[in-house]
This record gives C-alpha cells, structure tokens and sequence, in this order.
C-alpha cells in the first residue's frame, strides 16, 4: 500500500500498489503542517476524488479524518457522504477495541473498513507526540486485543503504525485479516509507506522505518535550477519550442 493525494502520482502508485490509500498524512506531507489533526473533510474528498481519477481501477481507501468518527452516527454519515461523493472503496479509522462499535455501525452498513492501530497520529497532540508503541508486555497484550476487536467488528485489514517488530510479529499472526505495517518490522503481511517519504519529496524529517528510493526532492531542486538558468541565459525557450 502506498499513499497519494493527486491523480497524477496514483496513476504513478496504481499499477503495483495494491491498495492506494488517501492517508490524512497529507496534512504534512502536503500541507506542511506539523500534525494530520487540521485536515478538513472537504479536503479529503477533494483530493480522494482526484486519486480516484488517477488510479480508477485500484482499491482507494479514504482515511476518515481526526473527528469525523467520534461517534457511530457522525461516522455512519461521513462514511456515506465518501461512497456517495468519491470513488473510493474503503474508510480507515484509526483506534482500538474503543472504536469497535463505530467500525461494526460502518461494516453492518455496507461500508469497508480499514483499522489502525499502534501509533496513531491523530492521537499525538493527547500523548505529548509521535511515539513507538508495544513496548512492554501488557502494550502488546492490550494491541492483540485491539486488533482482535477490529477482526470481531467486520474490518478487512488493518494498519499497525509505529510498533516494535516482535510485537508486530504477535500481532499480526493473533489475527486472520491482513495486517498492513509501517515502522512495524518485516513480520506484517503487507507495508505501507507515505509517498514523499518512499520518492524522498519530504525532508522535513526522515522517519527511521523510511527507505528512500529516490532522491525526489534533491532531483526536482537541480531540474528547477536548471530550468531557472535556461531562462536566465535565454537557452529556454528555443527555436523547437516556439511557435514560428
Ligand atoms: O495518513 C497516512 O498516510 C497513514 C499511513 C501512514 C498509514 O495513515
């Protein structure tokens, strides 16, 4: 599973992703916030619509943003304004066991749900910022019995963020749906990474779980600079690219 938020770079993702999720993440990644909790939903359908018409064929999962699920009923009517307004296939939510009733109300409605659990960023501002989870005995206890809940509620895979690889280890294999990892080890069933980290566009920071496989932002810099001194010199634009 790979992130996007524009057409262009889910046409990019599509054709070996095998989920393209519209992360909240977009906030930073895009926004330049600090955190994913001041994305709006407006702007996540805005841009999951334009995912949509980049990859019209891929699993495009919509990520419900900080307060659009805080109760059954808010999600429910979220949940649908996504199916009614984008082309998207799935919701993710992030919490635990504490949002299983929400997640039942989406899956008894017809609505596909992703779980998310471990570190969960729109929780960073309540726990003081974005921290390894599962890292004693009665954390990962208390995440298998999370994921487990998630499975019990009808959602058919689950994002586990931010969690120390042999917990990650437990709690893939305590459940029988796909469990998708990002900073959880090599033990999930799947990984999912933020695209500006995965193409090297965002250097802001680089996670530790981050592998870069290209050098986005450091290629894009010298094409513009490049660009800028054609112009500069007058190289840009020739005769081949005027209209004579
Ligand atoms: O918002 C996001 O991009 C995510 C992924 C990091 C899983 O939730």
């Amino acid at each position: 599973m790979i992130t996007a938020y524009d057409a262009l770079f889910a046409a990019l993702i599509a054709p070996e992703a095998d989920i393209v999720l519209v992360g909240d993440s977009l906030a930073m990644s895009f926004g330049g916030h600090s955190d994913t909790l001041s994305i709006t939903f407006d702007e996540m359908i805005y841009h999951t619509k334009a995912v949509c018409r980049g990859a019209p064929d891929s699993l495009v999962v919509f990520d419900m943003p900080f307060g659009s699920y805080s109760s059954a009923k808010n999600a429910l009517e979220n949940a649908i304004r996504v199916y009614k307004e984008t082309d998207a296939s799935a919701v993710k939510i992030e919490g635990g066991a504490e949002k299983a009733e929400v997640i039942r109300r989406l899956t008894t409605n017809a609505i596909a749900v992703m779980g998310h659990i471990g570190l969960m960023p729109q929780y960073a501002r309540q726990s003081g910022g974005f921290k390894v989870q599962g890292k004693d005995d009665a954390a990962v206890e208390k995440l298998i019995a999370d994921a487990k809940a998630i499975e019990a509620a009808g959602a058919f895979a689950i994002v586990l963020e931010g969690v120390k690889a042999n917990a990650a280890k437990s709690i893939s294999q305590s459940v029988g749906i796909p469990v998708i990892g990002i900073g959880a080890g090599s033990d999930c069933d799947g990984q999912v990474l933020v695209w500006s980290d995965l193409l090297g566009f965002f250097e802001a920071f680089k996670p530790k779980f981050a592998r870069r496989y290209l050098e986005g932002a450091t290629l894009a810099r010298e094409a513009i600079a490049r660009f800028a001194a054609d112009v500069r010199s007058g190289a840009f634009p020739s005769a081949d690219e005027s209209y004579i």
